[in-house]
């Protein structure tokens, strides 16, 4: 279990100037904010810290300003739609640090939120300068790290700023963390993952871990196409890592021998061209015709993955199995998010594509949990160790 003192062991915070990292990095189109669910997931530290009378700065990065201001990637939005949120009033600083932003701090008042302008507006974040790191800290009496989204970066708010002040968990850093760690640590079994999404390179360190440990993998999408490869099987025009044919069948080889059963695709939805309306075969892994590519899973896959799932007591879910995006290429991402909508497992969903395949088919709350961060869960089920929880104070 995780053993960080979080915000509930803080005591007694009323006129306490609380700094809080979040992840307000949220998707935008034209200027407006397409999905809430990060700044929504903030709201019950948010809250209990202001029922507690402690004075909120906050502070996130949005994008990557590569240390200028762009203006828009401004967090003026991200206020407004907090505001909107909390019920009251956010003042947004047009900084982050500085002489302007220590007054506006000096002058709030207990319950009251200020929101610090884009940290990456700023080089120094990213390069987790140290002084930097102080001037931030120099802004709060205590530090709560609740961007889950961002804990694999130290940068000077993730990780910098808590050599200065105390630093906790928020309750969605704890929620996250449990999740994952029950997963890893004491799961209901059996243990499937499921593995998707289009590159094996940013993924292979996660199957490699997860050997030996889930009961099943199934591994889908675009990166099916590297490993049947590895078989020596003709995989046409398909997506595929020639680079990464050799470790591919390095891990087949060791899958043999580990008590995880590993599986593939075994057909597939296939097309001569990568459009919408292109005609498209059902084919089997055998039989890939060298001027198509494949996809989407076909609908035995479908069916193997479906009776995988049935039986299920955890399933960790990243990334999809096909081009869920256009809809002809959705059947089997959104087959498998029915399946487990359907079923008892605990499911943890992670990564951006299959919280988003999720959405569009309306089975969000049907999950354990979707973390909202896919690159930090990713690292989290790599066995890496997050810099942004190391840093916090254990319990
Ligand atoms: C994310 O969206 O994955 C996080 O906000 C981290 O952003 P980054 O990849 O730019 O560090």
């Amino acid at each position: 279990m995780v053993s960080k003192r979080s915000v509930r062991d803080l005591g007694d915070i009323k006129g306490k100037r609380v700094l809080v990292r979040v992840d307000f990095n949220v998707p935008m189109q034209g200027g407006e904010i397409s999905d809430d669910s990060r700044i929504r997931s903030a709201l019950p530290t948010l809250r209990d810290l202001i029922k507690k009378g402690a004075k909120l700065i906050l502070m996130s990065h949005m994008g990557r300003p590569g240390g200028e201001r762009v203006e828009s990637l401004s967090l003026a939005p991200v206020s407004q739609r907090l505001s909107e949120l909390l019920g009251q009033t956010i003042d947004q600083s047009s900084m982050c640090v500085g002489p302007e932003v220590e007054s506006s701090v000096q002058s709030l008042k207990d319950g009251q939120v200020l929101m610090l302008e884009n940290l990456r507006f700023h080089a120094e974040e990213t390069k987790n300068d140290p002084e930097f790191s102080k001037k931030l800290a120099r802004l709060g009496d205590v530090f709560v790290q609740e961007a889950f989204g961002t804990v694999h970066r130290a940068h000077a708010s993730t990780t910098g700023v808590a050599a200065y002040v105390p630093a906790v968990a928020g309750y969605l850093i704890e929620k996250e963390l449990n999740f994952l760690d029950m997963a890893i640590s004491q799961p209901i079994r059996p243990l499937v993952a499921i593995i998707g999404g289009a590159k094996v390179s940013s993924k292979f360190a996660v199957l490699k871990n997860m050997l030996g440990r889930v009961d099943t993998l199934i591994i889908g999408g675009g990166m099916t196409y590297t490993f049947l490869k590895a078989q020596g099987l003709e995989v046409g025009k398909s997506l595929c890592e020639d680079e990464k044919i050799d470790d591919a069948k390095e891990f087949l080889l060791a899958a043999k021998t580990s008590s995880t059963r590993v599986i593939l695709p075994v057909d597939h939805v296939v097309v001569p061209d990568f459009l919408a309306d292109a005609p498209m075969q059902i084919v089997g892994s055998e039989a890939i015709p060298s001027d198509h590519l494949g996809v989407d899973a076909g609908p035995d896959t479908v069916t193997l993955l479906e009776d995988v799932l049935k039986d299920a007591g955890t399933v960790l879910w990243n990334g999809p199995l096909g081009v869920f995006e256009l809809e002809p290429f959705s059947k089997g991402t959104f087959a498998i998010a029915r399946a487990l909508a359907n079923s008892k497992a605990v499911s943890i969903v992670g990564g951006g594509d299959s919280a988003a395949a999720l959405a569009k088919v309306g089975l969000s709350d049907k999950m354990s949990h979707i973390s909202t961060g896919g690159g930090a869960s990713l690292e989290f089920l790599e066995g890496r160790e997050l810099p942004g929880i190391s840093i916090l104070e254990d319990q």
